[in-house]
């Protein structure tokens, strides 16, 4: 990550490379103006027999031959300035974060200013967080980085007078250091992130004050966290159920929590998955890397709420103790379940951690996120995750706060023909639907465990990852993990 420090709006004081915006028909903004004033009008010359219009997600990178302290322009196109969202200006962030990386540029300053019906605040912190995350890399394995691989960008001043943005850049920080943490967790191997590598991450998460509860098998047995544990059994490692709690709310506020599932490394079980799609189940601990940014974005800022993070932390592997298709296993609710497809182990883990929650804390809602059904890439591809709820106000608030982050949710339907495809001939619950509506019956299966609880159930198995397999490359064109979820709580708890 690069570091932010603030500058008194005196262009005289700018060094290195300046950031500033244009719209359409090469209009330059008020501040660009004022930049190009200082520095020869290097920017209109360089525009006069150029392509750029300054267009929607254009970008021009200006050298400046002036005998001004600035020494080059990054002008990024804003389009049309009535049309302006807080997602086109990440956007914007984000294509200003390639090319400074492109250009090997290690500071810039950026000129904050109000654009479209945006004020500073708004629209510089959507900017700085677009160019945060296509900064990020991930190159812990690599041991053969040639010095031009490496990030070159160190810091971004931001040169503003506006008192309520500064106040907002140590925690608009916090969030990065979240969301970063949560694409770390998924691009990891899973031979470094396992169930106890999450045991003991929690555990260092006390130092932000967070209250924290790791059990392991031992209690889990005591608890009768049949299912969670059933998924476990084939590995050496865990399972564990990790609780965190944030208190940075009123006394009186009751808890909401948020519920990750933490399968570290997903083979199927004895239900195994065909090779190609295997290796990618390594981000099967996606919605637990949202659920650990999230808490640790929300302790770092501070935030005034009360949140329970939870994670089911477990490895899903095959050996002679591993759970057979068949085999029927008792819940923490009381419920037994048939367990017909070992791959179907999401909604184990998450259906035993959902009812402890429920039980402990009487939280008055819980949001769950998990890696839980290929279907929903059927479904929805790899821009959208799917949101299921028994509650249509949850619902509305989770999809607005998907669209304002940029990571977008469409809802999915909850209903009775679904739990009925759940049936056991043996037990009180199948973990299988049956071939249709794959992701709903998922969810059904969740919701057998919630009751009458304010719920909703993410699943992201589309978009916690980019690259090969999935199609495209995410939005700032790096493959591998988005984080996605980490903003997406944040902003939904802060609402
Ligand atoms: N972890 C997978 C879901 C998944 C698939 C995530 C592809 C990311 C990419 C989950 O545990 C799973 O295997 N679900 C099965 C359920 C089926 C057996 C009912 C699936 O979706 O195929
Ligand atoms: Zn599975
Ligand atoms: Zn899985």
């Amino acid at each position: 990550m690069f570091d932010i420090s603030l500058l008194a709006p005196d262009l005289n004081k700018a060094n290195s490379t300046v950031i500033t915006f244009s719209f359409s028909d090469k209009k330059l903004s008020k501040a660009a103006k004022e930049v190009d004033g200082n520095i020869d009008n290097s920017i209109t010359k360089s525009l006069k027999n150029s392509l750029f219009s300054g267009g929607k997600e254009q970008v021009r990178f200006i050298n400046v031959s002036s005998n001004s302290s600035i020494d080059s322009a990054l002008l990024v196109g804003a389009g049309d300035e009535s049309k302006l969202t807080e997602d086109s200006f990440r956007n914007m962030g984000i294509i200003a974060g390639k090319t400074l990386s492109a250009e090997g540029i290690v500071n810039a300053t950026l000129v904050t200013e109000k654009l479209g019906s945006f004020d500073e605040k708004e629209a510089s912190l959507a900017f700085i967080e677009g160019l945060a995350l296509s900064l990020y890399r991930f190159d812990y394995h690599r041991t053969n980085l040639k010095d031009a691989d490496k990030p070159k960008f160190k810091k971004l001043f931001v040169m503003t007078g506006d008192k309520d943005l500064e106040k907002e850049l140590p925690s608009l920080s916090a969030l990065f250091e979240g969301v970063n943490l949560a694409r770390d967790l998924t691009n990891h191997p899973a031979n470094v992130v396992n169930p106890s590598y999450f045991a003991d991450l929690a555990k260092k998460m006390k130092k932000l004050g967070i209250d924290v509860q790791v059990m392991g098998k031992k209690e889990l047995t005591k608890l009768g966290c049949g299912l969670l544990l059933s998924v476990g059994e084939g590995s050496i490692d865990g399972g564990y159920l990790i609780v965190m709690k944030w208190n940075g709310g009123k006394k009186k506020d009751k808890y909401k929590a948020i519920v990750g599932k933490g399968v570290t490394f997903d083979t199927g079980g004895y239900s195994m998955k065909p090779a190609d799609m295997m290796a990618f189940m390594k981000s099967d601990m996606g919605g637990a890397a949202a659920v650990f940014g999230a808490m640790h974005a929300l302790a770092k800022r501070k935030s005034p709420v009360n949140v329970i993070g939870v994670v089911g932390a477990v490895e899903n592997m095959v050996s002679a103790t591993a759970t057979r298709p068949s085999d029927v296993v008792k819940s923490y609710k009381g419920l037994t379940v048939e367990v017909n497809n070992t791959d179907a182990e999401g909604r184990l883990v998450l259906a035993d951690a959902i009812s402890y929650i429920i039980d402990k804390e009487k939280p008055s809602e819980v949001i769950d996120i998990a890696t839980l059904t290929g279907a929903i890439i059927m479904a929805l591809g790899s821009r959208y995750a799917g949101v299921f709820s028994n509650n249509d106000e949850i619902a509305k608030k989770l999809v607005s706060a998907g669209e304002e982050v940029g990571e977008p949710l469409w809802r999915m339907p909850t209903d009775p023909a679904f739990h009925k495809m759940l049936k056991s001939e043996v037990a009180d619950l199948s973990n299988i639907g049956g071939r249709s509506a794959g992701s709903c019956t998922a969810a059904a299966f969740l919701e057998e465990f919630v009751e009458e609880t304010p719920w909703a159930h993410i699943d992201i198995a589309g978009v916690a990852m980019s690259g090969k397999l999935w199609g495209a490359p995410n939005s700032n064109g790096l493959t591998g993990a988005n984080g996605f979820g980490a903003r997406l709580l944040v902003r939904y708890l802060e609402s």
